[in-house]
């Protein structure tokens, strides 16, 4: 199958798995719940801390589980203490890279614009971004969703390609939908299918029909093995990402067995 149509389920680890023994426990965990399930349809992507990049290719081997980093710098080298190269995410065997996430723009002062050289970095490096774009929950009171998600996708995608759009995905995640901002509840089928539409056709609007069909949109926000099918299935999401079930195996797997069917 090409790599276009199948689901992503990609793991956003965040800032955990801090311990070895935490580490080895998840992959102990990982290697079982995955023992007899079949990736054609999908992948998975785990987006370890950077720093943890290399053991989790070095020991995860298994055909359509892939690898990814939650950040990158927006220049490739040289004096930026602190900072990771998207080059070196690529070399150490990663293949994407999540970027804009909402903890990023909270927390670390990311910009559309910051956003939009990142992906260019990113795509320099042959590395796959992962645009992260939502609205706070301030925003979608006072119904600013759609202003705010066509805002994010056309300035962090500013200059970017026909060709180089085509290595790009994108995903909805709602800041206010994310298990660490204690959801009070959900988004449901219908919502995210709207901004699912919105989105495609802010890229048919810039790109075209063609590019459109193949890029993939995601959802992101409290996806777990029992509301995949109605955030991410039902609403015809091309995948999820998966910030706290990914710490835990087998919802991870609950959620890629739904996704695949
Ligand atoms: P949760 O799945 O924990 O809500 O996290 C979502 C997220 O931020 C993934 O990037």
């Amino acid at each position: 199958m090409i790599d276009n149509r199948k689901k992503l389920a990609i793991a956003n680890f965040k800032m955990t798995l801090n311990m070895s023994f935490e580490i080895e426990k998840w992959m102990e965990t990982f290697q079982k719940a995955t023992e007899r399930l079949e990736l054609d349809k999908s992948e998975i992507v785990l987006c370890p801390q950077s720093a943890l990049l290399s053991y989790f290719v070095e020991k995860i081997n298994k055909s359509g589980v892939t690898f990814g980093t939650q950040n990158c710098f927006w220049e490739s080298k040289g004096a930026f203490t602190g900072e990771n190269s998207p080059v070196l995410t690529k070399s150490l065997g990663g293949k994407y890279v999540i970027l804009g996430h909402s903890e990023r723009r909270a927390y670390f002062g990311e910009t559309n614009e910051s956003i939009n050289l990142k992906i260019k970095a990113a795509l320099k490096a042959s590395l796959k971004p992962v645009l992260c774009i939502g609205e706070s929950g301030k925003e979608k009171k006072s119904d600013e969703t759609m202003y705010v998600i066509t805002k994010q996708f056309n300035e962090c995608l500013a200059e970017i390609s026909l060709a180089k759009m085509e290595e790009i995905i994108l995903c909805y995640e709602p800041v206010w939908a994310i298990s660490a901002n204690n959801p009070d509840h959900l988004p449901d089928s219908n919502e995210v299918m709207e901004v699912k539409l919105l989105i495609k056709k802010l890229v048919m609007k810039s790109y075209g029909e063609r590019v459109a069909n193949k890029v993939r949109i995601l959802y992101g926000g409290s996806v777990k093995g029992d509301n995949v099918e109605e955030v991410c299935v039902s609403a015809g999401m091309d995948g999820a990402l998966i910030g706290g079930a990914s710490l835990l195996p087998y919802d991870l797997v609950k959620v890629v067995k739904a996704l695949n069917n």
